[in-house]
């Protein structure tokens, strides 16, 4: 999660320490450093806060003027001693700290197994490690390139070999990376917070650079070996704005992590060929899929919502029954379980205690339980049979946003992946889908483009104490997840309702002037938002709807549009939710609150 790296005249250990505290913020669950010492390439990781391995570091310190670190936030294998970075290769002469994700890790894994290599961990960054040092013959820049070429997947990374004592070779594929320029001594960090005590003059690495770094200078180079020769960059930030990567808050950080969220959910579980889904983490055979007679979703707020979408993405996909519950409701209401019952838990932290008890009353009656969560290690994720992670990275503000994306992604996967078991769908239709969501990525960054026309619109509404969200199906689903972002953030009164269902009972609140904001991305049922929508212009509302492109019907009956790209119907709530997130964030700030940390709430609740 979080990189350092030194190469200078001073002692290195203090220097990586106080980096990785800098980056503490981030969340991460073990640290660790390599440095060279007088007996070689040295490492000590601990799992646990920093101050774990300050102390281990008390009692032997690493005396050596270059080094590695590394807070890590676990993706492949649990928070452990063992599974922390630096990783080395057995010779122990090749270190290296990894952020990201390497998709092929099991067949790289495999061939080295086979070539004799042993592995001590489950974490794919020990791949790299024995990666490197299995192509090693005299040049650690050659082998380091030839091993990224054999990589696939996100990653930024921090090597040293014994073999060549002065070099710290960096490379940057997706994850950031960034090389800090001083007198006599140069850093990396994965982030600029890291090195800022000791220098401004940074070089940002693009995505396929690398960097040499040596105590007296940095070379750059492409990852093919060519030199590149650049500027750097000096920055003026404070600590504060550098921790949120120039970005006011850390919610619109990470609204803004959203397309790289996306492609790192979907990473290496869709097959070569763009036509089948891999889920290899869920374990259930053919035979138990073929068993289930229905699923009970269950989650606590923002996860919730995650819920209402998957249960539609799993109803079309799969066919099979499925009803979403709030988890503090579900242990008390005597839910229907038995052992062909599956039931899903979602939480971004795995720590919520309601959904914990949610799961442990699914398992005690006999169900076999899914988790799909964001932390690795997490109580929800060792108490579930199988954990689908959704690789969101650490998540700080309160309000949840790339986080709900990325169980939206996890729940198009897990529906695919049931699909084609059942044979529920045909294979044009799984690949057309499989192909939409590729697609979703980019769009998430064209939706960001226009991100100033949402801030116009919130600073609008952001007057006003009362509105309403309405859609129908998908919509109506994350028009819930619009409303509750609003009210957490911006403290406004929202609410969200089926877009037919308004005229029953909600409709009398409906006044001149007041806001409706309606999703209208479900085109099948098009005509019939558009009957609502003129329900409510009738009694005065002003409506801004969010549609598919070039919807040229919706744009003749409200008052503004703001259109995302098109998508099939089933995915559409992983673009539409982009808009609504934007829009309760700059309502927040045209409001003056504490965006990242609002009044009353908490990021994880740990009590009933
Ligand atoms: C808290 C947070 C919400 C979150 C909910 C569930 O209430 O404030 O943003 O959606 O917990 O959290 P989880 O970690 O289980 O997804």
């Amino acid at each position: 999660c979080g990189i350092v790296g030194y190469v200078g005249k001073r002692n290195s250990q203090r220097i990586l320490l106080d980096g990785l505290k800098k980056l503490e913020y981030r969340g991460y669950d073990s640290a660790g450093l390599a440095v060279f010492t007088e007996s070689g390439l040295t490492v000590k990781k601990a799992q646990g806060r920093l101050a774990v391995l300050e102390s281990k570091l008390e009692q032997e310190p690493l005396d050596g003027t270059i080094g590695i670190g590394h807070t890590r936030w676990a993706t492949h294998g649990k928070p452990s001693d063992v599974n922390s970075h630096p990783h080395t290769d057995n010779s122990m002469k090749f270190s290296v700290v990894h952020n990201g994700i390497i998709e092929n890790y099991m067949t790289l894994k495999e061939e080295l197994t086979a070539k004799g290599h042993r592995f001590v961990s489950e974490t794919d960054t020990e791949v790299i490690s024995h990666l490197i040092a299995d192509l090693y013959e005299g040049d650690i820049v050659k082998a380091v390139q030839q091993a990224v070429k054999k990589m696939t997947g996100a990653f930024a990374l921090g090597v040293l070999t014994e073999h060549e004592p002065e070099k710290l070779v960096a490379v940057r594929l997706a994850s950031p990376l960034i090389i800090g320029v001083g007198d006599g001594e140069n850093f990396i960090g994965s982030d600029i917070p890291a090195i800022l005590e000791y220098t401004r003059n940074v070089y940002i690495l693009n995505d396929g650079e690398m960097a040499v770094l040596t105590q007296n200078g940095v070379d750059l180079r492409t990852i093919e070996g060519n030199f590149i020769s650049r500027e750097t960059f000096y920055v003026d930030w404070d600590l504060m704005t550098a921790e949120k990567a120039g970005f006011d808050h850390f919610m619109l950080k990470e609204i803004h992590e959203q397309p790289k969220a996306y492609r790192d959910t979907i990473g290496s579980r869709i097959d070569g060929s763009g036509e089948r889904v891999v889920l290899g983490e869920v374990k259930l055979t053919p035979q138990q899929i073929w068993d289930i007679h229905n699923i009970h979703i269950v989650a606590c707020g923002t996860a919730y919502h995650a819920g209402l979408v998957g249960k539609s993405v799993i109803e079309q996909l799969a066919r099979i029954p499925v009803e979403t519950d709030v988890a503090s409701e579900y242990r008390y209401r005597a839910p229907i379980i038995t052992p062909n019952t599956l039931v899903i838990v979602v939480s971004q932290s795995g720590e919520t205690a309601d959904t914990l008890a949610a799961l442990r009353e699914a398992k005690r009656c006999g169900a076999r339980v899914i988790a799909i969560t964001n932390v690795v290690g997490s109580s929800v994720s060792r108490e579930a049979d199988d954990v689908i992670v959704t690789w969101a990275g650490p998540e700080i503000a309160v309000a949840s946003t790339k986080a709900y994306t990325s169980q939206l992604i996890a729940f198009y996967l897990l529906g695919l992946h049931l699909a084609q078991t059942l044979g529920t769908q045909d294979a044009t239709y799984i690949r057309e889908t499989i192909e939409a969501l590729q697609k979703l990525p980019e769009q998430v960054e064209q939706i960001l483009l226009h991100a100033e026309d949402i801030k116009q619109y919130a600073e609008q509404i952001a007057e006003h104490d009362d509105l309403f969200f309405i859609g129908r199906g998908s919509d109506y689903a994350v028009a819930q997840e619009g409303s509750l972002k609003l009210k957490e953030i911006s403290y406004i009164h929202s609410e969200a309702y089926a877009a037919g269902e308004l005229k029953h009972g909600t409709l009398a609140l409906i006044e001149e002037g007041i806001p409706v904001i309606a999703l209208a991305t479900q085109e099948h049922l098009l005509e019939k938002t558009v009957s609502n929508i003129k329900e409510v212009k009738a009694r005065g509302a002003q409506v801004f709807a969010i549609a598919l492109e070039g919807n040229h019907e919706i744009a003749k009956s409200v008052d503004l549009v703001f259109e995302i790209p098109r998508t099939v119907a089933l995915l559409a709530p992983a673009l539409v939710v982009i808009p609504l997130q934007l829009l309760a964030y700059y309502a927040s700030l045209a409001r003056g609150n504490d965006v990242d940390k609002p009044r009353n709430l908490a990021k994880s609740v740990t009590v009933e």
